[in-house]
């Protein structure tokens, strides 16, 4: 028992399903959230309102908030909205958290959301501003903060530079994403450092990937930084299909299992979490789960 808590939020509805081969059901999406939010996850991001043609998986984005009231209600809910077509489409869909998604270079921009980085930093800064003025709650990734995929690494102060910028423009939250998982320990902790001047650490968020098995020391450092909001997927699915090397988000159960080893409470039961990585197997016709996952089964 402790005091201190971090706050998880379950991203696996929207990046770990957004490129899933499979097609997985408007209600099994659903009934994923509700078992998430009966396993205690306090926040998920539920959906992405982003075009139909680039990410066939969130078609029905406005079907799944509409399912949200009744399969976990009270739950609280983001979604994606990268341009103000998402946030008016979000809007009309009933949503109160929107996240936008800059990434640190013009490559990463350009094959994620077809602008370059000057463009989508206006975007980003325009759609916070719009969603604040509908008084939504709001989150603003930047993405690829410590290394692109196509630009390679990327220096902390251009990260930071964005951030103040996202900050400026209302955003509540600023999500730092190691979109490809190829950060070190050293790396966020530099990334840390660099934004903590500017960036209030209570603001500020983690969204780790777990490509070179970094995510659990990389979230430990975050937590060593005093950052106390974390990103994560049950079962360990995602990634950005415009990302190539992007493998799974860090686990849920990983970050839950190490936040209670630590004396670190989420509010979160692992076997609760289990069941939900038990349906998304099933979906998914895979064996899914972080390397924690294994272990608890078994214990
Ligand atoms: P575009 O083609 O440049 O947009 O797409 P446009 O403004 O030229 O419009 C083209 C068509 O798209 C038009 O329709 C628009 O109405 C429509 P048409 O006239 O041809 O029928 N459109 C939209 N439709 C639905 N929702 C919208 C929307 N906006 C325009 N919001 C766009 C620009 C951003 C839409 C597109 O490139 C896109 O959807 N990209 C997908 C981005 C995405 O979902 N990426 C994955 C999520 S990001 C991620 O995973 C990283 C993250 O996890 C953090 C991390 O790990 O780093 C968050
Ligand atoms: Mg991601």
């Amino acid at each position: 028992a402790t005091d201190e808590r971090i706050v998880v939020t379950d991203v696996s509805p929207r990046d770990g399903l957004q490129s899933q081969p499979v097609p997985v059901s408007t209600p099994a999406k659903l009934e994923l959230i509700r078992l998430l939010a009966a396993a205690g996850v306090p926040s998920i991001e539920a959906t992405s309102f982003v075009s139909p043609k680039a990410v066939p998986q969130m078609a029905d984005a406005a079907a799944v908030l509409a399912g949200l009231a009744q399969a976990a209600p009270g739950l609280r809910a983001s979604v994606l909205a990268p341009n103000l077509k998402g946030l008016d489409r979000a809007l009309a869909a009933g949503a109160r958290e929107v996240a936008v998604v800059l990434s640190a270079t013009e490559t990463m921009n350009r094959r994620n959301i077809n602008m370059g980085l000057a463009d989508a930093t206006a975007v980003s800064e325009e759609t916070l501003r719009a969603a604040r003025g509908h008084g939504l709650a709001t989150r603003a990734y930047v993405a690829v903060a410590v290394e692109c995929p196509f630009e390679g690494a990327v220096a902390p102060g251009v990260v930071v530079e964005l951030a103040e910028r996202m900050l400026a423009a209302g955003a509540d939250e600023i999500v730092l994403a190691d979109t490809i998982g190829a950060a070190s320990p050293g790396q966020v902790r530099a990334l840390l450092r660099a934004a903590a001047p500017s960036i209030p650490v209570a603001q500020t968020g983690v969204h780790l990937h777990d490509t070179r098995g970094f995510g659990v020391a990389n979230a430990w450092v975050a937590l060593e930084a005093g950052i106390r909001r974390f990103d994560a997927s049950a079962g360990g699915i995602g990634g950005c299909p415009f990302a190539p090397g992007a493998a799974g988000n860090l686990a849920t159960e990983d970050l839950v299992l190490l936040a209670q080893q630590s004396g670190l409470a989420t509010g979160i039961s692992l076997d609760g979490l289990a069941a939900a990585v038990a349906f998304a197997e099933q979906q998914l016709d895979r064996p899914l789960g972080g390397r924690s996952l294994g272990w608890w089964r078994r214990r």
